[in-house]
Parts: C-alpha cells; structure tokens; sequence
C-alpha cells in the first residue's frame, strides 16, 4: 500500500478541512507546513496580500517530525492568494523540491469560480519535475469537502 503525506497551509481552515478529509479518506498521515506569522484577522489579510505581492517568505517548514522519505506520495495543499498558488506553498515546493517523493499532487483552494489550472501545473517549475496530478477546488458555495473526496478517489 502506498504511504501518502498530505501537507497544507490555511490560514482560515478551509484547506486544512479539505486536507483532513482526503487524509482520512485515504488513510494517509498530515502535516501543518507554516512560515510561522501570524496571519488571523484583518492584518493577517493584509500581511498575506503584501507577501504574495513582494513574493517574501522565509523560512517555511513542516510542523512536527517528519521525514519525507518514508512516503511514496505527497499531497500539497494550498489557498490562492492574489491569483495565484500562495507563495507559502510555493516556497515549500522550492524548498523541499529534492526531498520529494516521486508522485507529488498539487491541491488548490479558491472563492472564486474560475480555476488555477494553469498556475498550479506551473508549480512543476519549482518543484523541478512534472507533479503526477493538480486540483483547483472552488470553496465558495460548493460542496467542497465532497469534490475533495471525489478528487482523492482518482489519484494513483
Ligand atoms: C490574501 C488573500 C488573497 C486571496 N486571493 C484570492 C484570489 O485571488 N482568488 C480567489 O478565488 N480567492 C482568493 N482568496 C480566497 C482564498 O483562496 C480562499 O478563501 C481559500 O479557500 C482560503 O483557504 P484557507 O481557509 O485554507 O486559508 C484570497 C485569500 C486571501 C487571504
């Protein structure tokens, strides 16, 4: 059976639902990765739009002990920020690129009705390989943890 990693940022919870689900789902283990700001409230809001903006995020890790070498596959889930993945997830994929396992998915999170399918597929740059599958989910009026679900039942 193949080990699975489901990853997430989320700084109102929503990813972190979404995330939940699929890691219960499939049986597969969770992490929190963070930069470690505060990001609650109206000032976390703003801090967020001018990270994405000036692209500066330092020193993201993974809660807790983990060791992405024991896992066949990882799932990295992140929220849109500004129009695009958010820079926290960005900076994980950048960071921990040659760390990953072979099968990396990509999960993203938006309100908005149109998808990011393009800027997600090129998350691959950063990761420096072609990730083995990539998912936008609408999370405003829409049976979100339901799509996620559905969503986990096709990855390999
Ligand atoms: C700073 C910021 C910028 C955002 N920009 C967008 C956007 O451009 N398009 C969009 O559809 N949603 C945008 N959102 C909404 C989030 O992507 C959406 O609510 C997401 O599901 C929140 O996930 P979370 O609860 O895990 O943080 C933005 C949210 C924040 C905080």
């Amino acid at each position: 059976m193949m080990k699975t990693l489901c990853l997430y940022y989320s700084r109102t919870n929503t990813t972190k639902d979404i995330m939940e689900a699929i890691a219960n789902h499939i049986g597969a283990d969770i992490a929190e990765y963070t930069d470690g700001k505060d990001r609650s409230g109206f000032f976390g809001y703003i801090g967020a739009c001018f990270a994405s903006v000036n692209n500066t995020i330092n020193n993201v890790y993974i809660k807790g002990e983990i060791d992405l070498d024991e896992y066949d596959r990882v799932i990295i889930g992140m929220p849109v920020w500004v129009e695009c993945p958010c820079v926290i997830g960005k900076a994980l994929i950048k960071k921990y690129c040659d760390k990953m396992p072979s099968k990396v998915y990509f999960l993203v999170t938006h309100m908005g009705k149109n998808d990011y399918m393009t800027k997600i597929k090129a998350m691959d740059n950063l990761l420096l390989k072609p990730s083995s599958g990539q998912f936008s989910i609408k999370t405003k009026d829409n049976d979100y943890i339901k799509e996620s679900i559905e969503y986990a039942n096709t990855i390999d």
